[in-house]
């Protein structure tokens, strides 16, 4: 990694997050530098490049954002991908045929789909845990695990695990910790610092934040990992372009003021839920009855901006109310400004349908945005009152 002028590594996380990665241009002094589009560099003589050579093995736009990411993490190495999947398959390659996997009982469909049905039919092994219940890891683990893989919150039902109590137990059977820190983001939750040894993201998310940009990074401490895993962002390609890294270091920069605002918007959205009758469970984890609340106390700085509930009239109050908000847009994805709602059985989860992953159909997500509270809250009453 490059030395970086402007910011000092003991800056705070909402200073590194405006200045850690774009430096001013040092021909022009514009506090944007250019978006560097080149997709190969001169070389002053055979083999002497400044820096870069070909914009697969690395461009200055993307160094950039590695730069930033890495920084927010707390990690000495960050590589930037096209998608949260392209960084997750990177990760995933470090598996050989034979080799075993521990995922949560409640992953992320795609990330499900990746191990089960892409990586399964390779060769790797993979048992689905419930990684809040310590006895039933010690039970799933065999002498070829290599890999745990954590995701907290998860998506969509908001578990939480316990991030060094899981990383300990695998750390001294040999095997890798991974955290997929999509839904908390660095401002919320460092898994390295709990000792986690990779973190994956989908940038497309909150760090992106506009619901305009696909991309993925990963972020690791350790020298050889990271070498690996350049090794496989060059050789395998799944790189994103630099329009979409200068796109996530822009998002990336208000990330500390969105979350803040996520985190409060969604505070007053579980608080209509809980007390509405067409809502049978609110799962949110900084509910005080959630079960992991005070893990997520105690490794989160907050407790982010997506809630999940059951319908108490099933499936088909699930579709109607996710068809009947005005502000709340229906659609995939969430961690962006705008406020989104979805049904993750038939939606995001639909490829995990007829597995033990299938999600419950009267579950209906919400990625709380940051417009005002008190229009969120409104329109999701309506909704409800509609829906009851
Ligand atoms: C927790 C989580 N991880 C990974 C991904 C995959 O990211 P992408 O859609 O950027 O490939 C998603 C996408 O929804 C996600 O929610």
């Amino acid at each position: 990694m490059s030395d970086h002028r402007q910011f000092d590594e003991g800056d705070a996380f909402e200073t590194r997050a405006v200045h850690a990665g774009p430096e001013p241009d040092p021909t022009t002094g514009a506090v944007v530098p250019p978006v560097s589009l080149a997709s190969t560099f001169a070389q002053d003589a055979v083999g002497q490049h400044r820096g870069f050579e070909y914009a697969r093995t690395g461009n200055p736009t993307r160094a950039a954002l590695e730069r930033c990411l890495a920084s927010l993490e707390g990690a000495d190495h960050g590589l930037a991908f096209a998608s949260g999947m392209a960084a997750e398959d990177a990760v995933l390659r470090l598996l050989l045929p034979g080799d075993h996997i521990v995922i949560p009982d409640d992953v992320y469909g795609g990330t499900y789909r990746l191990v089960a049905d892409v990586y399964g039919p390779t060769g790797v092994e993979w048992s689905a845990v419930d990684l809040t219940d310590s006895d039933a890891l010690a039970a799933a683990w065999r002498d070829e695990t290599r890999l745990l893989w954590i995701e907290t919150p998860t998506n969509p039902l908001l578990t939480i695990v316990d991030i060094a109590a899981v990383a300990e137990l695998a750390h001294d059977r040999g095997a890798l910790v991974v955290v997929d820190n999509t839904f908390a983001t660095p401002y919320l939750q460092q898994p390295l610092s709990l000792g986690a040894d990779v973190v994956v993201h989908s940038t497309t998310k909150y760090l992106g934040g506009h619901s305009d940009v696909v991309g993925g990074f990963v972020a690791v401490d350790d020298d050889d990992l990271a070498l690996g895993l350049a090794y496989l962002q060059n050789a395998a390609g799944g790189v994103p372009g630099p329009f979409d890294c200068y796109l996530v270091l822009r998002g990336v920069r208000t990330l500390a003021v969105r979350m803040d605002r996520h985190c409060e918007n969604a505070r007053a959205v579980v608080a209509l839920l809980a007390a509405h009758p067409a809502v049978a469970e609110v799962r949110y984890p900084g509910s005080a009855e959630h079960p992991g609340h005070d893990i997520a106390r105690r490794q989160m700085r907050d407790f982010g901006g997506i809630v999940s509930f059951s319908c108490a009239g099933g499936e088909s109050a699930a579709l109607e109310l996710v068809a009947s908000t005005r502000i709340f847009t229906l659609a995939e994805s969430l961690g962006a400004v705008e406020s989104l709602i979805e049904h993750p059985a038939q939606m995001t989860h639909a490829s995990a349908a007829g597995s033990p992953l299938a999600v419950d159909p009267a579950l209906v997500r919400l990625s709380v945005g940051i417009e005002s509270q008190v229009d969120l809250v409104a329109d999701l009453k309506q909704a409800l009152d509609a829906a009851e």
